[in-house]
Formats: C-alpha cells, structure tokens, sequence
C-alpha cells in the first residue's frame, strides 16, 4: 500500500479493536499486494512480531489467498504443508481477501491460540470488516 498515515492509524485501530474483543484473535493484522512483484507486504498489525513481512504469493496461507481471492479457513495448521509458522504458540489461521473494487489488494490475516475456533460468522463478520476497510481506499 501507499504511505498513508491517517489511513494506517485506522487500520491499526481496526486490529486493535478485533483483537481486544474477540477472545480467540490473538494476532490481527493486515497484508497488502504488490501485483508488480507478485509479493505481500504486512501492514498494520496487532500481536507478536513477525519476521514474515513480505511474503510471496502462492507461498503460506496468506500467498494462496493472494492467489485464490478467496477465504481460507485453517482449523489447525498443523495439518496444512504450504504453511508459513510465525509462532508455535499458533494453532489455527483464518485469512479474508480485502477486494477494493473488484480487485485483491491484499487481506485481514488473524491467528488464534486455540484450535478450530473459526464458524462462518467469523467468515461473514471479516467479510464486512473489510468492506468497510474498504472504504479507506
Ligand atoms: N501464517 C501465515 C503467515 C503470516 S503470520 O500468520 C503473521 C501464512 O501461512 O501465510
């Protein structure tokens, strides 16, 4: 994404306010596309630090939703290969695409400590979490 401040302070309090109110999201943060170079590039974010600040597409979880423009549910991510850990104390991921006109910028990635702790209304509820994000661009 473009340098924006006021637009990242928004982004950060979005993690910031999922992370505080939803039990089981324990890392919240947001990764943007860079479809020159086919990489991800992370955000504004809420949780541990991460050495994956750039990933490239198809690679982890985050990659292939890059790729798939769809969401991608893990309810333990011991069970996926193509899967990029950040910390053991991790056990499942949910990624949503972020669309902005049509298109894939990017994604809300969050990480949660328990296992198989995302339904559909996490799905749904993230859905219009980025519509609204959305907006910002
Ligand atoms: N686990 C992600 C990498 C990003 S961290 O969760 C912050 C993945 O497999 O893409």
């Amino acid at each position: 994404a473009d340098n924006n401040k006021v637009r990242d302070e928004k982004l950060l309090a979005v993690c910031q306010l999922l992370n505080e109110n939803v039990e089981y999201y324990n890392w919240v943060g947001f990764y943007f596309a860079n479809h020159e170079n086919k990489t991800l590039h992370l955000g504004p974010y809420v949780g541990a630090e991460t050495d994956h600040t750039v990933i490239p597409f198809g690679k982890g979880i985050c990659g292939q939703v890059a790729e798939s423009n769809a969401n991608f549910v893990v309810p333990d991510v011991k069970a996926q290969d193509n899967y990029i850990a950040c910390s053991l104390t991790v056990k499942s991921e949910i990624v949503v695409p972020l669309f902005v006109n049509g298109v894939n910028i990017g994604q809300i990635d969050i990480d949660s400590h328990v296992i198989d702790p995302f339904t559909e209304a996490d799905e749904r509820f993230l859905e219009f979490v980025n519509q609204e994000v959305a907006k910002l661009f």
